[in-house]
């Protein structure tokens, strides 16, 4: 008995400890939660330094950069700098093969020659509210749909209220806590950002996928942007009139370099995180969704590559998104990895048992566990399925855009819709269908999409097959365990579709009808599987993730009821909002026998370099000053080298690429740009040892815009610490 008192008490305070560098701590609460901490750790700043609401503070260098990165402010005329990686898609869409920024590199060096990008905008942080009380109470008493359904509708309504689109300002709730908190955020939109200098690829991305997600590290991952306003200081619309921004705060640059040790602060935005995931849940991406994301993306990968390797202009076409794809793929197979060699199952279910323990006659809490096994149990069948449409039907570009066709199926044949209904869909596929030529590589596609319908074949439980969907296919172009059959199959869509040729394709725009929509091939193949998904288990999906949700809310729920004086120190899961993490500068031993050093510095460079190579090859002008270390004042001085790259304890994830790391003085010491294969099971659960994030040291940042780029107005345009 005593024994067991013990056990459900470790594993309780398991449940709830949070582990020195662990969190990802709301600014405005930091102040009450961990700003003692964070002095002791070294940090030498005010509360009101780190964030205030009513005076400027560092917050206010902090933004949104793009659609899911973080970026920091380094001028007080607007200058940002982000990530290589962040910056890519638009370095790419700026480059052509006659300029080709994301080969060679391109440096600003005045306001004239910056430029424009399309659909690049940046968000501020404005002020941040618990709306708490508010939003339960209007869900007092509602479980399941119900709830949720009400719960959008409530923070729709609250976002409304907090939002102004003239202004360009923007509020979006953040559920934390799995819906047991609630928190507006304010942002106010910039939409005139344009590109003012990258490193070429070989810098910017050295290493590529090998080296990905991994340390010792020597890739140059920063771009420099610059935000723009009205002539009235306000957010505008691209105009060639539009003033670099005067910023509320910008960051000071340290050139002054950090030992071992030293404190290290990051601000920005972590993506998501699930870390009161499930046993359940983790057995499930172990064994089913992982490898079957790896799978597909490993497929794909394969087929794009081939057609980028050897020619520049698909390369350009093709790189942003074969970068994403490669970056997860290589993550969740990471992930899977260390979720078995951490045995995070076990971890996970010991802690469940002690809050099981705890749920004994608690009506509200006592059967969420066995009825989460029961919605697992249910929804395991399907879930490569539901892989399999997201990965595989939607990884062929031409099956995704024919999918997208459905809305045009809609308006023709179902009754009530009208002529005006049927151009409103045209128009948009229409829209659509530029968007997907432009970035559309036939060749690799065409592959992809005969791999994935013969991988579902073999993979998919076949009373899950899309009916007589496979008996057609064979008797039109043979034995389905020919690989043949399937790349005659692909090839027959991609040469008959409507979708790549221009006469058929305007011949049905000028007359819009069911029947040659439906006899498209590309357009029959996307709704075979498409429609057996959606009428036969995209309802259990919903299900599922409804189940899930409810579960998880109440598990969160429990949780912070258990001990509410350590939950009032607990930090939410990762939501794509502002959060600060603090840590330490510092090596780690990876493995038995290994130590890794704090620092990477030129010499690695030097030694990783191949040339010619797809990912370790150089420009000339670095192999030159590097040879005669040509390093100026941003030298390291205990490494007589010059340091690429240093590591970090601090809790982050995907979001928080391009954020600022700081010194104990908020000064700007690095960039963040990754994590360590060893910690790749972040997400679920932290690891107090081994987990570091990978940062691209400042003064690398700066030698490459200054002696590589020339870029001097830029140097010139920072606050120095030295
Ligand atoms: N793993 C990095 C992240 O998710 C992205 C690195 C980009 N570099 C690359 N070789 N794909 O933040």
């Amino acid at each position: 008995m005593k024994k067991l008192f013990v056990t459900i008490f470790i594993s309780l305070s398991f449940l709830l400890k949070s582990f020195a560098d662990e969190g990802m701590w709301l600014p405005l609460l930091l102040g009450q939660q961990v700003y003692n901490d964070m002095v002791k750790r070294g940090l030498k700043l005010s509360k009101e330094q780190l964030y205030s609401i009513n005076k400027t503070s560092i917050k206010d260098a902090i933004v949104i950069f793009g659609g899911g990165c973080t970026g920091e402010i380094v001028s007080n005329k607007g200058l940002i700098f982000t990530n290589h990686h962040c910056g890519y898609d638009a370095i790419a869409n700026a480059s052509t093969v006659e300029h080709n920024y994301l080969r060679d590199g391109f440096y600003a060096k005045n306001n004239g020659e910056e430029i424009p990008t399309e659909g690049v905008s940046v968000q501020f942080l404005l002020s941040i509210q618990d709306v708490t009380s508010q939003v339960l109470d209007s869900l007092k008493g509602m479980t399941g749909s119900e709830r949720a359904q009400r719960q959008a509708r409530v923070l729709n309504n609250l976002n409304a209220q907090h939002s102004d689109a003239s202004q360009n300002i923007e509020a979006r709730i953040s559920s934390l806590f799995k819906g047991n908190q609630f928190l507006v955020f304010v942002y106010q939109r910039y939409n005139d950002v344009r590109l003012v200098g990258t490193p070429p690829e070989s810098i910017g991305k050295f290493g590529g996928d090998t080296d990905n997600w991994e340390w010792p590290r020597h890739t140059g991952d920063f771009s420099v942007f610059r935000v723009y306003t009205g002539k009235d200081g306000k957010t505008a619309n691209f105009s060639l009139d539009n003033i670099p921004m005067v910023p509320k705060w910008f960051l000071p640059v340290s050139i002054k370099g950090f030992k071992d040790g030293d404190y290290a602060m990051i601000y920005g935005y972590p993506g998501g995180t699930n870390r009161y995931e499930t046993s359940f849940g983790v057995k499930q991406k172990i064994d089913i969704d992982n490898p079957t994301l790896v799978k597909l993306r490993d497929m794909r990968l394969k087929h794009m590559f081939e057609q980028m390797k050897n020619n520049d202009s698909v390369k350009l076409q093709l790189a942003s998104s074969y970068a994403g794809i490669a970056n997860y793929w290589k993550f969740f197979d990471g992930e899977t990895k260390q979720l078995i060699k951490y045995d995070v199952f076990s971890q996970k279910k010991k802690s469940e048992e002690g809050f099981i323990s705890w749920t004994k006659g608690k009506p509200e809490y006592e059967p969420i566990f066995s009825e989460w096994e029961k919605a697992y149990e249910a929804w395991r069948p399907f879930s490569k399925h539901r892989m399999y449409i997201n990965e595989g039907l939607f990884g062929s570009p031409l099956s995704a855009f024919a999918a997208g066709l459905q809305q045009v199926e809609v308006a023709l044949v179902q009754s009530g819709k009208t002529q005006a209904d049927v151009k409103k869909a045209m128009e948009a596929v229409g829209k659509a269908r530029e968007e997907f030529l432009k970035n559309e590589n036939q060749a690799s596609d065409q592959k992809i999409l005969g791999d994935v319908t013969r991988m579902f074949y073999q993979d998919v439980d076949q009373t899950q097959h899309p009916i007589d969907f496979y008996r057609t296919l064979s008797e039109k172009f043979g034995s389905l365990t020919d690989e043949q059959t399937f790349k005659k199959y692909a090839a027959y869509i991609f040469d008959n579709t409507m979708i790549f040729n221009e006469a058929k394709w305007n011949a049905f725009v000028a007359n819009p009808d069911a029947n040659t929509l439906q006899n498209d091939p590309a357009f029959a193949h996307a709704t075979a599987f498409l429609i057996n998904y959606q009428s036969k288990y995209a309802a259990k999906s919903a299900q599922f993730n409804s189940k899930n949700n409810e579960l998880g809310r109440l598990y969160l729920k429990g949780i912070l009821e258990i001990d509410p004086v350590k939950a009032k120190k607990m930090y939410p899961d990762a939501t794509f909002t502002m959060r600060v993490s603090f840590g330490n500068v510092k090596s780690y031993r990876p493995r038995d026998g290994v130590f890794y050093d704090y620092v990477c510095t030129m010499d690695g460079v030097l030694q990783k370099y191949k040339k010619g190579d797809y990912e370790f090859d150089l420009p000339d002008n670095l192999l030159e000053l590097a040879k005669k270390k040509d390093f100026g004042q941003y030298i390291d001085k205990q490494k007589n080298d010059l340091v690429i790259s240093f590591i970090t304890t601090n809790d982050i994830t995907g979001g928080n690429s391009g954020s600022p790391v700081l010194d104990a003085n908020g000064n700007l010491i690095g960039l963040a740009f990754d994590g360590n294969y060893e910690a790749l099971s972040h997400k679920i659960a932290f690891d107090k040892d081994l987990n570091r994030t990978i940062c691209v040291d400042v003064r690398y940042v700066l030698w490459c815009i200054d002696k590589l780029g020339g870029a001097s107005n830029l140097i010139n345009e920072l606050k120095l610490v030295k």
